[in-house]
């Protein structure tokens, strides 16, 4: 069963079951300064896991875009990606364990569906400890359907607990789903599910959110209990395929025919196959997160550093197969070809990608050689390679800080990560980027002043169209709890005079307390009603509409202050030309 079959059984059962499905949201994370991208497919629903009505209702149903950066270690075994498509259903305070195990299982083994063989089936329950005690009550479910004892296996927070991934949040013990991989022995006596010496293939997950995960690290239960699922779409349809590993079905073997063609080689060693597996995952994620958002370009900063560490890494792994210049190129073509009809932004960004995969690749090699030759110098001349040293390749010879930790672990030397920290504390975007590397994952941020925040980009958006014209219309948007940032598409700078009258605008809203309210109505109602539209998520046919009293009204899935007067004094503190038609503000409430 190829990829795309598997996707469209899913989303079919789950129709069935009452489920409405729901397009993937982007892969950046709009309202959430915590991560920067979405890696699971909860992450874009936090605001309905917390309670807020979702538009489309209670069963939801998708297959959500994900990059995982914390995977990025593990990729080149049998399993992790960075970019992955995740399947999902939740239910928000609807139906329960009973349902979702019920339906988790009819799904992987009846005829009808995948058809799995039950024996094959492993699964996983919380073992319980002082916050929460054992899933008793999952176990009892997998038992009734026929699982025995034996292959149920209750294992610890570390492993049967979902979320929160950043350090407050909804969370909740999970149960997960395995196939044995027959031909593969077990590692040794204490192999099991969760193992990861592949004999395990994990497939689906069940978290039952009903916890959250306070500020002081105790757990509270939630009056709200949701259920979240992933099903991670490459890995199962790798079974679905019986094949060993995700690189071998056909969203990747094409690719992986082209770098074993392009390297010359007709056969590999063990390490090789490894390396040609990491090109074609960095290739790709790289791809995909361009195409997710075409301003995003290889770059030193946050998404665009990323983006910038997986093409230079591939480009060196490409370089040590004897692969030669250029081939990017030829792999993009491939990536966009298998992804252009599930992502019309595939499709609609191609000059962008490859234009900037032809840049990327220049800019490296340009540097590439002489920061090898340094990166050997140092080396040489002081035996190791410090945390500064690390930074200087990085800012001087434009070798990501990740891949220089690699040649040092080749050979045998660690790099200080104090005072590699220490270095990048000084710069401070690119310190927020490799954090993220190391500690990806956080829910959505909707703390008070993100929330605040969030309400004054919708009145700023409003007025700049009242002061400068209609044709003012919000390109991009990123709020941290100290500031907004708002780009729109206008042709110039705002003299001092539109800066004050936007100011004043809102302020005055703000003045007169105006209520803000939520309506849900069909998408051509709300676009009819001139409603500001800024959707990377859509809702099919049903939009929440959020208005601030008779002053704004925008499509937006929140969440919002209750009463405009709660947001304080607004103030543009900066605002620059980011590119031809764009310009970028930043403003505080004080
Ligand atoms: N959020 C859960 C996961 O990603 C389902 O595994």
């Amino acid at each position: 069963m190829l990829a795309s079959e598997l996707k469209k059984l899913y989303l079919k059962f789950f129709k069935e079951r009452g489920h409405a499905i729901i397009p993937s949201a982007s892969l950046l994370p709009e309202h959430d300064p915590t991560v920067l991208f979405i890696s699971a497919g909860m992450h874009p629903l936090v605001p309905y896991l917390l309670g807020q009505p979702h538009p489309m209702g209670n069963r939801l149903a998708d297959c959500q875009k994900c990059l995982r950066t914390t995977d990025i270690e593990e990729v080149g075994d049998a399993t992790h990606l960075t970019f992955l498509e995740m399947l999902g259903n939740w239910s928000l305070n609807d139906y329960w364990k009973k349902e979702a195990i019920e339906w988790s299982y009819e799904f992987l083994t009846s005829k009808k569906w995948l058809g799995f063989d039950p024996e094959k089936l492993s699964v996983t329950v919380f073992a319980g400890d002082e916050d929460a005690p054992r899933d008793d009550e999952a176990a009892k479910i997998w038992k009734s359907l026929g699982i025995p004892e034996e292959r149920i296996y209750y294992l610890p927070k570390e492993e049967n607990w979902w979320g929160p991934a950043g350090t407050t949040g909804p969370c909740g013990p999970c149960t997960e789903m395995f196939i044995r991989i027959d031909e593969l022995p077990l590692c040794g006596p204490e192999c099991r599910p969760g193992c990861n010496c592949g004999a395990w293939f994990e497939i689906w997950n069940d978290v039952f959110m009903y916890y959250n995960k306070t500020a002081e690290g105790s757990y509270e239960q939630l009056e709200h209990r949701n259920i979240d699922t992933g099903m991670g779409l490459e890995r199962t349809a790798a079974m679905l395929q019986g094949k060993k590993t995700v690189y071998e079905i056909e969203l990747f073997r094409p690719l992986m025919e082209k770098i074993r063609e392009l390297s010359g080689k007709n056969e590999v060693t063990e390490e090789e196959d490894k390396l040609e597996r990491i090109i074609a995952d960095h290739v790709r994620s790289a791809i995909m997160i361009m195409a997710d958002d075409a301003r995003i370009a290889p770059s030193n900063l946050e998404h665009g550093y990323i983006v910038r560490r997986l093409l230079r890494k591939a480009i060196h792994i490409g370089d040590k197969l004897g692969i030669g210049s250029g081939f990017m190129l030829q792999l993009a073509e491939i990536v966009i070809d298998m992804h252009k009809d599930a992502y019309e932004e595939v499709k609609r960004n191609r000059d962008f990608i490859l234009e900037n995969l032809e840049l990327e690749e220049a800019k490296f090699r340009k540097t590439l050689g002489k920061a090898l030759r340094k990166f050997d110098r140092i080396l040489q001349e002081a035996g190791t390679v410090t945390g500064k040293d690390a930074f200087l390749l990085f800012t001087s010879f434009g070798l990501p800080l990740e891949m220089t930790r690699d040649l040092a672990e080749e050979k045998r030397i660690e790099i200080n990560m104090e005072e590699f920290t220490e270095e990048f504390e000084r710069h401070r975007e690119i310190s927020r980027t490799a954090t993220e590397w190391k500690f990806s994952g956080g829910l959505a941020d909707h703390s008070e002043e993100i929330t605040m925040l969030h309400t004054a980009t919708h009145l700023l958006q409003e007025a700049l169209r009242r002061v400068l014209g209609e044709k003012v219309s919000q390109s991009g948007s990123n709020i941290t709890k100290e500031r907004l940032r708002f780009d729109f598409t206008f042709d110039r700078k705002l003299t001092p005079e539109e800066v004050k009258e936007v100011e004043d605008l809102v302020n005055g809203v703000i003045g007169r307390n105006l209520e803000v309210t939520q309506e849900f109505m069909s998408l051509d109602d709300a676009l009819a009603s001139g409603a500001l539209a800024f959707f990377k998520e859509t809702y099919g046919d049903e939009v929440s509409v959020y208005y601030v009293g008779d002053f704004s009204k925008e499509i937006c899935g929140g969440p919002h202050v209750q009463r405009s007067g709660l947001l304080g004094r607004f103030r543009i503190a900066k605002q620059k030309k980011i590119g031809a038609g764009i310009i970028r503000i930043r403003a505080v409430l004080e």
